[in-house]
């Protein structure tokens, strides 16, 4: 797992995982940054972490690769990785590599996208993860999770509300490509198994069926 600070998601990988019934096993932790939070978690977990510093993309690619190489790493998990990797690192470890993002993608890449999302007024937020490609946050989706916004939201309150779905969501995930059941076809995601959800949400939802009081019927013209 790659990260650069709090790790919410990365404990939630970490618990996950330590079940046995779960069939992914988190290996190594690596930060770009010593002070990152989420290095802790990895120490308790009592999984290997390293700090490799990133005074370049290709310095920084070159000691991953050989790390994650002698680890024998099948799959690398970015959370909240706040570097762009080098575009050579990210196409050898195509559909290899996934990460998990804060929006529902392809809406709102890049940074801050739950203000982006009360910027844009969007009724549904919610996070996405996918296999990484070179550009931001693109690739193909994998798996997202959607929450409402409500009246009064504010950025922190959105993203505690779509972190608690991210924490669910990477792990399920996870256990969907280490059971091989997730293939890339044509750039797009196929899942053998897959239950789609057959519910549909309405935000708004529809109002009470007895208007309140005051209430008049307004025409609507067609
Ligand atoms: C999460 O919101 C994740 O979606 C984004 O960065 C944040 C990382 O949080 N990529 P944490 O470090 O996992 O707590």
């Amino acid at each position: 797992m790659l990260i650069s600070g709090r790790g919410s998601n990365l404990r939630a990988l970490l618990a996950a995982c330590a079940d046995a019934a779960h069939p992914a096993e988190i290996v190594s932790v690596v930060s770009d940054r010593a002070e990152a939070a989420g290095l802790a978690f990895a120490q308790s977990f009592g999984i290997s972490s390293t700090v490799i510093p990133h005074p370049s993309r290709q310095t920084f690619a070159a000691k991953a690769e050989s790390l994650l190489g002698d680890q024998r790493v099948q799959l690398i998990c970015l959370a909240g990785f706040m570097r762009v990797l080098d575009s050579g690192f990210v196409e050898a470890w195509r559909d290899r590599m996934v990460n998990i993002h804060p929006s529902l993608l392809p809406a709102f890449p890049g940074l801050y996208p739950q203000r982006q999302a009360l910027a844009a007024g969007v009724r549904f937020a919610g996070c996405t993860v996918h296999f990484v490609r070179p550009e931001v946050d693109a690739g193909p989706i994998i798996a997202q999770a959607v929450v409402p916004t409500l009246p009064g939201d504010d950025e922190a309150s959105l993203s505690a509300r779509i972190l608690g779905v991210e924490h669910r969501l990477y792990p399920l995930t996870v256990r969907l490509i280490a059971e091989g059941r997730v293939h890339v076809i044509a750039d797009k995601v196929e899942i053998d198994g897959w239950r789609a959800p057959r519910l549909s949400a309405l935000n708004p939802r529809a109002p009470p069926r007895k208007p309140a009081i005051g209430w008049s019927r307004t025409p609507v013209g067609v």
